[in-house]
């Protein structure tokens, strides 16, 4: 292990994932999308480092948990830039980026009010017609939710 470890902000981890360059606003969305709060494994983060690309970041570190494709995907429109590196005996193995999803289901609210995932409280389902500019098309109503109202369920 490299000496600059020991200064890091939070401790390092010896198995699992670090998920790192998470924008610092949403933390709390990825931990719940990853439904972080309801497993026993060991969890560390940090908030509001500074970071010369994103302003503020947050990094969020399991222990003895490695993620399959699909599910480091679902974070994707909260933390577009997020690099999960994946630590066995305290080294970094992989680094992974997250990949916009072709759809989602859950996480974000139709913006058409009168959808019937609004209505009677259905789970949202997308279809992303734009993975640059996130744009999802709702597979119920159709109706189209930009990155500028995207509201999260
Ligand atoms: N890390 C950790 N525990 C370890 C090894 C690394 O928590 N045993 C964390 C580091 O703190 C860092 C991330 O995993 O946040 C990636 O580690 P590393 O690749 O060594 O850092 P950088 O080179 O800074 O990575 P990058 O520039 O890709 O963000
Ligand atoms: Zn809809």
């Amino acid at each position: 292990m490299k000496d600059d470890k020991k200064h890091l902000s939070v401790s390092a981890i010896q198995n699992g994932t670090v998920i790192d360059h998470i924008p610092a606003q949403n933390l709390f969305k990825v931990i719940s999308i990853l439904g972080l709060d309801n497993i026993s494994n060991q969890i560390t983060f940090g908030s509001n480092f500074g970071s010369a690309k994103m302003g503020k970041k947050a990094i969020v570190k399991i222990a003895d948990k490695y993620f399959e494709r699909d599910e480091i995907n679902r974070i994707a429109i909260v933390a577009p830039n997020a690099k999960l590196n994946i630590i066995k005996d305290y080294e970094v193995v992989e680094k992974m980026v997250v990949e916009v999803p072709d759809s989602i289901k859950g996480i974000v609210r139709c913006m058409n009010p009168k959808c019937i995932t609004n209505v009677e409280g259905i789970d949202t389902r997308f279809d992303v017609v734009d993975k640059a500019d996130v744009t999802l098309k709702c597979c119920y109503c159709e109706k189209i939710t930009d990155s500028d109202h995207m509201d999260f369920v």
